[in-house]
């Protein structure tokens, strides 16, 4: 791929309230067809026009992402929603109403207006409503449905930070509104409305509890579920690319929290007997792992949502660290749990201990 390094503006806005100026500057250069990276109320996103296949292509050389890998399209009004599905059905209205604008993506039958470059040829589109300040204004400014992956390298932790875009974007990008620490710290729910029962592609901060209270049945994609692609076409083509990787191998101890925790004692203790750099990622209501290993303390384990919060900073903090590998205790696959969970299973690509 051609190397042309360009300068990126690092935009900073008031993540409650964003200067007009700035959003107009960024809008403007959405509508020129570069790529702007701005806060959601999950993790960072790189947005480019929707509307406009070269500048959506672009993404995918930004972000070395492979093209077969659809983005999910940013509304900010309902309106937006008609104009890209070919047709929305009551029950996706019922879903936009109870948690738009917020983290669920809504997988819907793609009308004739959505680039290719989206969708990466399939039938369907990937919409959502994001809630945070700066993302809605962005996209009324740009006055266009925004496409936007994370804005990470592909394969890299998702940023939850301006710092954690520009370490990876720096110089591919036009610019970045910085609005501080993005929200929950993981990615949205996504949800195939077009499979015969509504399907979970991917967990998120909307919880299938949350789901079934509006759809009575809800399946969770086995891909999903477990964090490993085993060579069946996936419904989300992202299931198949590794994701969240961290320099040193992740490996992922789960089980009886008591089990898990003499594991990783027993595991680091052998690891520095041998002189490497053991990396545990911990929570605060754990063990004090701190003779055995180089911690991290990312959240609460009863609280799986502090852990989201903190879990991609966690992952980046390591890579810095220059451990060699990392022991990850579980969570309950409960809740906001299971969001965290499938990361950490991804990040792991395999190297799961039950113990
Ligand atoms: O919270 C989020 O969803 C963030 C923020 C920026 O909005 N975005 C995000 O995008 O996580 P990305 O590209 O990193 O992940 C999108 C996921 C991928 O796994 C992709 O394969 C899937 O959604 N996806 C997108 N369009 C799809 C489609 N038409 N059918 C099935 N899966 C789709
Ligand atoms: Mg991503």
């Amino acid at each position: 791929m051609e190397e042309k390094r360009i300068a990126t503006r690092h935009i900073k806005v008031n993540p409650t309230c964003p200067e007009a100026e700035a959003i107009e500057e960024a809008g403007r250069i959405l509508r020129a067809g570069a790529l702007v990276a701005f806060p959601t109320e999950t993790v960072y996103g790189l947005g480019a026009n929707a509307l406009d296949g070269r500048a959506v292509s672009r993404i995918f050389e930004a972000k070395g992402r492979p093209s077969d890998n659809p983005l999910i399209v940013h509304v900010a009004g309902l309106e937006q929603v008609d104009f890209l599905a070919k047709k929305v059905s009551g029950v996706a209205r019922e879903l936009m109403g109870a948690f738009w604008p917020g983290p669920l993506t809504l997988v819907l039958s793609a009308g004739k207006v959505v680039p290719d470059e989206v969708t990466a040829g399939l039938l369907n589109v990937a919409i959502r409503m994001p809630s945070h300040p700066v993302a809605l204004a962005l996209i009324r400014a740009a006055g266009r449905p925004v496409a936007a992956p994370s804005a990470n390298l592909s394969g890299r932790p998702s940023p939850t930070t301006a710092e954690h875009v520009l370490h990876d974007l720096d110089g591919r990008i036009a610019a970045v509104l910085d609005g501080g620490s993005a929200g929950s710290g993981v990615e949205s729910t996504v949800l195939d409305l077009t499979a015969p029962v509504p399907l979970i592609l991917r967990p998120g901060g909307v919880t299938p509890d949350d789901l079934k209270g509006i759809l009575g049945e809800v399946r969770l994609d086995q891909v999903a579920q477990t964090g490993v692609y085993i060579g069946a076409s996936p419904r989300s083509p992202g299931e198949k690319y590794s994701h969240y990787a961290t320099r040193a191998p992740l490996w992922l101890v789960i089980g009886n929290p008591e089990a898990v925790a003499e594991k990783i004692v027993e595991l680091a203790g052998e690891q520095q007997a041998s002189s490497r750099r053991v990396g545990i990622l911990t929570y605060s209501d754990s063990r004090d792992f701190s003779s055995v290993g180089e911690v991290i303390v990312a959240g609460r384990r009863d609280r799986p949502e502090t852990v989201a919060a903190e879990l991609y900073a966690a992952l980046r903090r390591f890579d810095e660290m220059r451990v060699d590998l990392i022991l990850a205790e579980g969570l309950v696959e409960q809740g906001v749990g299971l969001a965290v969970m499938n990361r950490l299973r991804k990040a792991a690509e395999g190297r799961i201990l039950q113990v």
